[in-house]
């Protein structure tokens, strides 16, 4: 509880690159994210959109459909390992505020690898839309055994709905 710091500004900024990225039409990543299979064809991108300073690539536009009741149900597959009530933590930390939050940061958690906690990476949803694909090549070292998400949409979703928890 005492920690509660503002989360809307992070969030509002982000809806604004949302916004901003889709005024400003779609830059040819953004195109190519948008009309990529979830599968195939994004092994290139990966590796180069990998790095921290990703927060800066552009929104994906599959974001801006996010569909946060759709999300919850997407959520059983973090429920094994993460809760997002405030201070409950599992196998994971709890997801409570997580959207806008540095890595490696939610207090009360112990586990966290040294690769989450020096990753340096904030967790905007452009970012955990990359990173929750395929979690452990976007972070090598975590201790995150996930497989990952493969479906653009149910990213899109998850991540709606974490936003939703992190009001
Ligand atoms: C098998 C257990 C497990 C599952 C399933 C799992 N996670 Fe995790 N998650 C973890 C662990 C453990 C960590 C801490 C990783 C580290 O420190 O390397 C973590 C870290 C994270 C983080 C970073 C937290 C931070 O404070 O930096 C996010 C975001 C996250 N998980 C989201 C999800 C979402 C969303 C799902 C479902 C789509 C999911 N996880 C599924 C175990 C899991």
């Amino acid at each position: 509880m005492p920690q509660l710091v503002s989360h809307s500004k992070p969030v509002a900024a982000a809806a604004a690159c949302v916004l901003l990225a889709l005024s400003a039409g779609f830059t040819p990543d953004a195109a190519r994210a948008q009309t990529a299979s979830d599968d195939a064809a994004k092994v290139d991108n990966v590796t180069a959109d990998a790095a921290p300073a990703d927060a800066a690539a552009p929104v994906p536009a599959a974001l801006a459909e996010g569909d946060a009741a759709a999300g919850k149900r997407v959520f059983a597959k973090c429920m094994a390992c993460h809760a997002v009530q405030e201070g409950q933590h599992r196998v994971g930390p709890s997801l409570y505020g997580i959207i806008g939050r540095t890595a490696g940061t939610v207090e009360g958690f112990r586990n966290y690898s040294s690769a989450n906690k020096e990753s340096g990476v904030v967790w905007t949803p452009a970012v955990l839309f990359e990173y929750l694909e395929k979690p452990q090549e976007f972070m090598p070292g975590t201790r995150m055994i996930f497989p990952g998400l493969p479906s653009e949409k149910d990213r899109a979703d998850v991540i709606a709905y974490l936003q939703t928890v992190s009001e």
